[in-house]
């Protein structure tokens, strides 16, 4: 779906793109829906204007914490899409069950690395979508995973599990296509490791530092959705958020953060393990469940499990 050469240029917006791609009407609705509420996230984010209830601002009216407030829009539009079943989101301790016999669940962080908002560094949305009432399953059961990055631009990445692919916000709020099929080369140049490099293990160090003798660049933000989109759309590299030695299962969550990414990076040809494992074949143990995680170029994911399995097994 790109402009022919000397035609007249078009912008594919995202509900044409789901529409011609034969989606499920009611997957399109949750997907659209979503894209909706980005608009109130980002907006929020932008003008500082935090809504009702909570704590007080400097009027003396009452304000949401960006991520609960975010939490609550996405919910909110979820809900009435009619069509979901549960929903579990990073900001609640326990699943919501909307209507036990709707067609899908998500599973979601809100605004990831919010904290990142008041120094000014990019932050995202990520979602992970199920069929029927239950997101307790691996990941390679989901049926589409997406994610919001709110940065200079922003921008929505999203898989059906026909290949991964880019939208823009425009000047009217609206998502248009920016790539189709995004892919990710076999090896790359870039590296985002996450965590304290003096916790690392002897083969995780040794994997990091394989990635320098070879010249890759450091690229870390300490955001998660704009730290995978760095290697999703440069289409090269690799981030790990590793076991350290005082925690064990590392930092990143399976339901909220990982697996939508690990779809998403699947789509487009890359790969992502917890050095040991696919990610999207682990069961969740419960919807708090963390993993360590290598995602990224393939042969670089591959790389570090056979460092981990000859190293530390
Ligand atoms: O949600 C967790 C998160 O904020 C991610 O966005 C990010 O990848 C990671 O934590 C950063 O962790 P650290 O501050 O330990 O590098
Ligand atoms: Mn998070």
């Amino acid at each position: 779906m790109t402009n022919e050469p000397g035609s007249t240029p078009f912008q594919v917006d995202l509900r044409r793109h789901l529409r011609e791609r034969e989606e499920d009407r009611d997957l399109t609705r949750v997907i659209s829906e979503l894209a909706t509420a980005s608009r109130y996230i980002i907006h929020s984010i932008r003008t500082g204007e935090l809504g009702v209830a909570g704590t007080s601002n400097l009027y003396g009216e009452s304000q949401l914490k960006l991520d609960v407030l975010a939490d609550r829009i996405i919910r909110k539009r979820m809900t009435h899409t009619g069509v979901i079943a549960s929903i579990a989101s990073e900001e609640e301790a326990e699943v919501q069950v909307i209507d036990p016999n709707g067609k899908y669940s998500i599973a979601y962080d809100p605004l990831d690395g919010s904290s990142l908002v008041d120094v000014n560094l990019a932050v995202g949305t990520i979602v992970g979508i199920y069929k029927g009432n239950d997101v307790l399953k691996p990941g390679r059961e989901m049926v589409a995973a997406l994610y919001i990055l709110y940065g200079p631009r922003c921008t929505l990445v999203y898989s059906t599990g026909n290949g991964t692919h880019e939208f823009a916000m425009n000047a009217l709020m609206e998502y248009t296509l920016v790539q189709e099929d995004i892919k990710v080369a076999e090896h790359g140049n870039i590296y985002a490791p996450g965590g304290t490099r003096n916790k690392y293990s002897p083969a995780v160090e040794a994997f990091v530092s394989h990635l320098e003798d070879r010249g890759s660049k450091l690229r870390y933000s300490g955001g998660f959705v704009p730290d995978i989109n760095q290697v999703l759309i440069k289409g090269e590299g690799v981030f790990l958020y590793p076991y350290l030695s005082d925690l064990p299962k590392g930092k990143l969550r399976l339901l909220y953060e990982l697996n939508p990414m690990a779809f998403l990076l699947e789509q487009a040809g890359g790969a992502a393990s917890n050095g040991r494992q696919r990610i999207l074949d682990i069961v969740p143990e419960g919807i708090d469940h963390r993993e360590p995680v290598f995602i990224g170029s393939k042969a670089d994911v591959a790389k570090v499990e056979d460092l981990i399995n000859t190293l530390e097994s």
